[in-house]
């Protein structure tokens, strides 16, 4: 069983090996979580030893904490060509598909991550998972106009799937959790996401739905903090 201290020594550990695969002169997209903050922290150790770099943050969060460290930032009117992008992920299954959106961020991940040339997902051990869904839930970022509509949508495409589930819309103080881009989040729970691909398409098709929480073949590389050491997979194709 690890405690959380040790889970955040994993992270760190698994941060600190993603940074490596970074270089000189590289745009880089900094992604938002526990553990992408450890990458904004190891990427801003190196920049005031001399790496020259400019990030992409997926959050006002990140892109204070990067601030913060010195880390020069890209706006978002810029034509970034990211070089490369590193991100935290809830769940990962064995084909390095993901569920993100944990911490409500996931349009702007997943807008950076399909920015980037390579996408690095860094996780401690807890977020592999068999198959996506069961511990965590599916976050859905939908429009604020007809969600209990979206909403009895998502659910007839969750149960055409097989998959049933509920639908929790995230709250936050008692009040609707908003995003920064000013949307809901219904968080999907169901056992198991068996066709994550084809679930991914399915939802996006409705209008209402502006984006999944599913990273569906984007992973380039998978850096796990595990007991045993770092682990370090590739996709065996994007
Ligand atoms: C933010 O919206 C999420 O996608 C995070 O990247 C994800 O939840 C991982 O967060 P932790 O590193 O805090 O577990």
């Amino acid at each position: 069983m690890t405690t959380p201290q040790q889970a955040e020594q994993l992270k760190r550990q698994a941060a600190e090996a993603a940074v490596g695969y970074v270089r000189h002169g590289q745009i880089v997209g900094l992604g938002t979580g526990s553990t992408a903050r450890h990458v904004v922290l190891a990427l801003g150790e190196k920049v005031r030893a001399g790496l020259a770099i400019k990030g992409v943050p997926t959050s006002t969060e990140t892109a204070e904490l990067a601030k913060s460290q010195g880390i020069a930032l890209l706006n978002h009117d810029e034509a970034w060509q990211i070089d490369v992008a590193i991100d935290g992920a809830d769940q990962v299954d064995p084909q390095l598909n993901l569920i993100k959106g944990g911490g409500g961020a996931l349009l702007r991940e997943k807008i950076v991550a399909a920015a980037a040339r390579q996408f690095i997902v860094v996780v401690d051990a807890s977020k592999r998972v068999p198959v996506l869904g069961g511990t965590f839930p599916l976050p859905i970022e939908v429009a604020v106009f007809g969600w209990r509509s979206t909403e009895r949508q998502i659910q007839a495409v969750s149960d055409a799937f097989g998959y049933g589930g509920t639908i929790l819309l995230r709250e936050k103080g008692g009040q609707p959790f908003k995003t920064e881009a000013g949307h809901y989040i219904l968080d999907l729970h169901v056992a198991r996401i068996d066709d994550p691909a084809g679930f991914e398409a399915r939802l996006n098709a409705i209008p209402g739905v502006v984006e999944t929480g599913l990273f569906v073949g984007r992973t380039d590389i998978l850096i796990a903090g595990t007991q045993q050491g770092i682990e370090v997979r590739q996709a065996e194709r994007r």
